[in-house]
């Protein structure tokens, strides 16, 4: 949540803030500023709206010029969006400026102290509040911007990653972090400061991702200098290399980031799977599980954490897992779990999913794991996230940066990810035959070209979308591994398209949902072949009679489903197991292209950020 980007070099600082600033948008994308150290002052402009208001507002005010800078892009925690409450925050003598991703959970009793002192704010934020902080240190106890920094980040509680300078010595920014990510861009001659590495991946290749509790001096024409916030000690930087690059951030000639990464999904699950599947010699390679085999092995109980579309692979991974490795799999909202004194013992395996890996409520679910003793596996798209550094071992999906804000391409490479760990287990613990495994492998081999195949159905979904774009409810219907499908499904339609959507079971439906159905409710169903294929179209009937319009996703070939639904979508056929990874292609479409139609903006649906770092 929120984006903040920073450049000290000899460039115009504008541009690249300004363009890091659109990378970061997925982050947050309600109000946007930006502030530059130019005629030996602090030069700010900042907007509601989105970086392009920000930018025609700071060129029509002549914010343009300075090479130092700080930017940031919002969403709201406190203080709802508007211009004032826009980063980034002065301090009351007009000498420090700063930019923060996170919250200041005790800001109010700061802030009755500072007015107390005669400190006035300007916005509703807490990050206000933390600047004058700051500066009231800065004027007590006659100490540098960094200690004095250092000093407040002591008495606050919360999370953050800030950027702050003094325009008093304009060659140096002092940022630190705890919770919300921070990377510093080491160049020639030159440093960028940003919320991940998107924003300065055409200028440099070596960062210093910040550790929690760490603060960094940045001066013009020195190393970096980081120390521990608590403590005081000074750390060595590590300087690691990037692997990121420019092409894999941009949208590559596609309208939108979404469909872009809907249609990488072929070679994202070849890339997850690449080097692990070796059907050759008969192996699943995955270090993070090699090297904890016994963990694995004796777990009594797998408890996975997640939240939304990484929760819903969780789903299928309960499936997979207990059906090929039969031990007993719990699913559980990380925002629920962290909360409720859940049991956990100590031969308890938890495996957190997460594409950004940055989710607070998963990384606050781990650290209570790992309090009680679990073992913490973590699947994490993003590499060196904070849920990767903070598990005892894990897996990368490889699936590259997502950056529509709606999961698609993590959803498919979590399975792909969670499906190799569940056959590795299951062949270790002798539940599968030397024939089934080989045949899993060679099946799951031919998913991307499979995935690639129901990607040709793209114009039917979208005349299908065409049909349906108005509707205000939908329904989405699973059975098996096809439930947490559906649920994803509906989810992907209400966060881009506003549309009210719910996943249900299929069998389920009778329970209650059945009575919302009449002509104008579209149900779309899952209905392939491997699945409790009769039982579905049982279902299916009954929302026929019901007069329902039944958007039908079936197995290529299929004709009994297509006599009774109104729109059938083909996928190939696969493994039962596997069938989630060439469903959900159908979904994801059709979300997207109902969004387009009705004019939404795909990539940054309101409210939403891609990651979430607050609870
Ligand atoms: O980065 P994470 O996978 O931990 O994110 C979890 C959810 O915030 C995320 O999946 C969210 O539900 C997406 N907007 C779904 O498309």
């Amino acid at each position: 949540m929120c984006g903040i980007v920073g450049y000290l070099g000899d460039k115009e600082a504008y541009g690249i803030i300004t363009k890091g600033l659109e990378r970061l948008e997925y982050r947050g994308y309600d109000s946007a500023g930006l502030a530059l150290f130019n005629n030996n002052d602090i030069e700010l402009c900042k907007t509601q709206g989105k970086v392009a208001d920000l930018k025609s507002k700071a060129e029509s005010a002549g914010v343009i010029h300075g090479n130092v800078g700080i930017g940031h892009t919002r969403w709201a925690t406190h203080g709802e969006p508007n211009d004032q409450n826009a980063h980034p925050h002065y301090s009351n003598s007009g000498n420090l400026v700063i930019i923060h991703n996170g919250i200041i959970e005790n800001y109010a009793s700061i802030k009755e102290a500072l007015e107390g002192r005669g400190y006035q704010f300007a916005s509703d934020t807490d990050t206000e509040v933390l600047v004058n902080l700051i500066e009231d240190i800065q004027i007590k106890e006659g100490v540098k911007l960094g200690k004095a920094v250092q000093i407040a980040l002591n008495q606050v509680v919360g999370a953050y990653a800030i950027a702050v300078f003094d325009k008093r010595k304009p060659d140096e920014i002092v940022v630190a972090k705890l919770g919300s990510p921070l990377a510093i861009g080491v160049g020639e001659g030159e440093y960028f400061i940003a919320s991940d590495a998107s924003p300065f991946i055409e200028y440099t290749n070596n960062a210093i991702y910040l550790e929690d509790e760490q603060l960094a001096i940045i001066r013009r024409g020195r190393d970096v200098k980081v120390r521990q916030i608590k403590g005081d000690k000074q750390v060595m930087p590590y300087v690691q290399e990037l692997q990121l690059n420019l092409e894999q951030i941009e949208k590559a000639g596609y309208d939108h980031f979404m469909l872009k990464e809907i249609h990488e999904q072929p070679k994202a699950i070849k890339d997850t799977y690449r080097g692990r599947l070796r059907i050759n010699s008969g192996i699943i390679k995955m270090a993070g599980v090699d090297n904890n085999l016994e963990k694995f092995l004796n777990a009594k109980r797998i408890i996975v954490v997640a939240c939304g579309t990484s929760w819903h692979a969780g789903l299928v991974s309960e499936y997979i897992i207990e059906q090929l490795v039969r031990v007993p799999v719990e699913v559980e909202y990380a925002s629920e779990f962290r909360y409720r004194n859940p049991i956990i013992n100590q031969d308890d395996v938890v495996i957190a999913i997460s594409q950004s890996g940055e989710t607070a409520d998963t990384l606050a679910a781990i650290k209570l794991a790992k309090e009680n003793g679990a073992f913490v596996f973590g699947v994490c798209n993003v590499v060196g996230s904070s849920i990767a550094r903070e598990s005892h071992a894990g897996a990368y999906t490889h699936a590259g940066p997502e950056i529509g804000v709606a999961s698609t391409k993590a959803f498919t490479t979590q399975i792909t990810v969670l499906t190799l760990m569940a056959l590795k287990l299951a062949k270790a613990k002798g539940r599968l035959s030397e024939s089934e495994f080989h045949n899993h492998l060679v099946e799951l081999e031919t998913i991307p070209d499979k995935v690639a195949d129901s990607l040709q159905i793209d114009a039917h979904v979208k005349y299908i979308s065409s049909i349906f774009k108005d509707a205000t409810n939908f329904l989405y219907l699973g059975r098996g591994y096809n439930f947490p499908v559906a649920l994803e499904g509906a989810l992907k339609l209400k966060e881009i398209s506003y549309i009210h959507a719910e996943g249900y079971p299929a069998a389920e439906m009778k329970h209650g949902p059945i009575a919302l159905i009449d002509e104008h409710m579209p149900v779309v169903v899952i209905a392939t072949k491997k699945g409790h294929y009769e039982k579905v179209v049982s279902n299916i009937q009954e929302i026929k009679s019901r007069k329902g319009k039944i958007i039908a996703i079936v197995t290529e070939g299929d004709k009994d489903v297509k006599k009774l639904a109104d729109h059938v979508i083909e996928v190939p056929e696969t493994y039962e197991g596997l069938s989630p990874l060439l469903t959900t292609i159908p979904l994801q479409l059709l979300s997207y292209h109902i969004a387009v139609m009705r004019g939404c903006n795909v990539d940054q649906p309101r409210n939403l950020a891609k990651s979430v770092t607050v609870e």
